[in-house]
């Protein structure tokens, strides 16, 4: 994702103004790919990178990157105002439905005065602009079952309401951008012709999607259901 992250946003890390940011927090580090390009980037900055699970160390981890293992859905530990910047991407699947305006009250009491918050989602409701994605399309039925086996305990969507949240909880200067991440072929840029899929059909691999998301645990979907449902987007895209 952090690959496909970097050519929707022609690999740009950090979209708020800030020219040197001496310490960063990123949250939910997973395997640290973000906070590894930030630590090349900016060598003199800190990054410290939080995450729920213990992930393996990266080998070449930098000497200006932290990662700690801490739950982002208990009230945050670090002092006030210590971060130039908190970066959150793709948390909407870990952060509890009744969290998020603690969570980013969190944020706004470590960022210091003037520090930025950078927050990244992704609106998992596939759509077409053509309305050719029909609501029997299985990628429009696996947008959507996926939705619904978020819910009640996540929100899926938070993506859309990052905005409000952030206003609500006393950020200024907010905001907010909305980018297409291009799944099917139509489209005719190379950046967005099928680029998720492409660069990434693991992504509706079975086991990893049932195993590791609440499609798997809370919906009943088969791994053979599910397997026809990504061959037939794959190759209705002309990726299998
Ligand atoms: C979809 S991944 C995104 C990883 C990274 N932020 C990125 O954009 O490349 C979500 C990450 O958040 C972590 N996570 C989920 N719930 C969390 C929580 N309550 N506290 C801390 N990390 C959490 C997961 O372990 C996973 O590494």
């Amino acid at each position: 994702m952090h690959h496909i992250f970097n050519m929707m946003f022609e690999n740009r890390l950090l979209f708020p103004p800030i020219p040197r940011p001496r310490r960063i927090l990123e949250c939910g580090s997973g395997s640290a790919s973000w906070a590894m390009e930030v630590t090349e980037q900016y060598p003199e900055c800190e990054v410290i990178g939080i995450d729920v699970y213990p992930y393996p160390m990266p080998d070449d981890l930098p000497a200006n990157l932290d990662l700690q293992v801490d739950d982002l859905n208990s009230p945050s530990t670090f002092p006030s105002n210590y971060f130039d910047l908190v970066h959150s991407r793709m948390m909407a699947g870990g952060i509890h439905a009744n969290r998020w305006l603690n969570y980013m009250g969190d944020i706004l009491r470590v960022l210091r005065p003037g520090g930025w918050c950078q927050m990244v989602e992704l609106y998992f409701n596939v759509q077409s602009d053509n309305g050719t994605l029909t609501a029997n399309h299985a990628l429009q039925v696996w947008s959507q079952s996926y939705m619904q086996s978020m819910q009640p305990f996540k929100d899926p969507r938070a993506p859309l309401r990052l905005q409000n949240w952030m206003t609500q909880t006393g950020f200024v200067e907010v905001e907010s951008r909305v980018v297409n991440l291009p799944l099917s072929g139509w489209s005719n840029g190379a950046k967005s012709d099928c680029q998720a899929l492409r660069e990434n059909p693991s992504y509706l691999k079975p086991q990893q999607i049932l195993e590791t998301t609440p499609l798997g645990r809370r919906t009943d979907l088969t791994s053979t259901d599910y397997c026809h449902r990504s061959q037939y987007i794959l190759s209705r895209n002309g990726l299998a």
